[in-house]
């Protein structure tokens, strides 16, 4: 059977990884500046996590949702200390396009209205209704009718009270910091005011933070940084490191009843067991300084080089804007210098995901080799 050829992929195939190296079959050794994703928090293979998710295989591997787990309320409560989101609940859930459809759900049942509001160029997954990367039409049909979702530009707060005043949305959905679209982000001031018309319309606010979150910026969540309180915050990607798994932070003033929501894998005992691994890591070593420490360092290199015209994004999201098009560039990087880079929607940004793990050293490497290309 062939694979449904969905993806463009490079010729590498990686055999092997350590923190923020991987090795292909020929022994080649890669910097992995992109983390499949800004998947890879704690680094490929970390040797705590390694140990952590295998004593787990060989104790219960086990899924089963009817009996009851003990790490997921050792996952909750850890996440609850180091995000500082203690007065929230968790749903747990396999991926990032799962916990968004689970928030929109809760945002719905919640309402009892249907239409979501999200931003342009925004991306929350292959959801029914959150799907908004608006330029390309491929992935921009609402797949569910009775759920439909209007995109509005970013930062621009009058346009959403419109919407909202109309007393049919049931949610505004927005990313952190935007991923697939390119790194654009809302204002403090913009954020501020959309936590208050949410609140003035009944509207549920949904913090998407699958790609921002986890300590990526330096903050555990991106809109920390604007100092608003969030009804729902939905997370993946970082979570478990590659495992799959997501979570669905819940204010308090939702009330859980049986059967509002439901999952057969999500919450199973080795994704809890890798999420609870990453937490003590991220702690133990210090993860989020490093995130700011190494991205101050970045910034500071990229900016004096000329033919850089923008750097967007914070911490280790981060975006380096030109005035043409990357995709050569990212060829190059790759196949000369065996470095892994992103792309996003906007065609010109080179988006950089590293591990949280990732070090000065490795940034200079990357310059040299950007500048060698340039
Ligand atoms: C902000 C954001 N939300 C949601 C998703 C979807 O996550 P998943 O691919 O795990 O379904 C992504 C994936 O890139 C994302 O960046």
């Amino acid at each position: 059977m062939n694979l449904f050829n969905v993806y463009p992929l490079y010729d590498v195939t990686p055999v092997k990884a350590l923190n923020c190296n991987v090795w292909d079959e020929n022994g080649t050794e890669y910097l992995d500046l992109y983390g499949g994703h800004g998947v890879i928090s704690v680094g490929h293979s970390h040797p705590d996590y390694v140990s952590k998710v295998t004593e787990q295989l060989n104790n219960i591997g086990f899924y089963s949702n009817a009996i009851q787990n003990p790490l997921q309320k050792e996952l909750a409560k850890k996440l609850g200390e180091i995000s500082n989101c203690e007065d929230y609940e968790l749903f747990l859930c396999n991926s990032g396009a799962e916990a968004n459809e689970n928030a929109l759900k809760v945002a719905s049942f919640h309402t009892g209205k249907s239409r979501v509001v999200s931003f342009k160029n925004s991306f929350h997954g292959r959801t029914s209704a959150a799907v908004a990367v608006t330029d390309n039409k491929k992935i921009n049909a609402p797949i569910n009718k009775q759920q439909v979702a209007t995109f509005l530009p970013l930062n621009n707060i009058e346009l959403v009270e419109n919407e909202l005043k109309k007393g049919d949305v049931c949610a505004v959905i927005i990313e952190g910091i935007q991923g697939v679209g390119g790194l654009d982000e809302g204002t403090p001031e913009f954020f501020q005011d959309l936590e208050m018309v949410c609140k003035k319309y009944g509207v549920v606010l949904i913090l998407d933070e699958i790609q921002s979150g986890y300590g990526r910026t330096g903050k555990f969540f991106a809109f920390q940084y604007h100092g608003i309180h969030p009804d729902i915050i939905t997370t993946a990607k970082g979570m478990g490191n590659g495992f799959p798994i997501g979570g669905v932070l819940i204010s308090q003033k939702f009330e859980a009843s049986f059967g509002l929501l439901g999952t057969t894998f999500g919450g199973n005992h080795l994704a809890c067991a890798a999420a609870i691994s990453v937490l003590v890591i991220i702690e133990k070593e210090k993860l989020m300084v490093n995130a700011s420490a190494v991205s101050t360092y970045f910034q500071e290199q990229i900016k004096i080089i000329p033919q850089v015209k923008n750097i967007k994004g914070k911490g280790l999201m981060t975006g380096i804007e030109f005035d043409f098009e990357v995709g050569e560039l990212r060829k190059k990087l790759i196949y000369n210098h065996h470095i892994f880079t992103g792309g996003a929607m906007n065609k010109n940004l080179l988006r950089i995901l590293p591990p949280l793990t990732v070090t000065t050293d490795q940034i200079d490497q990357f310059i040299k080799a950007l500048k060698q290309e340039l």
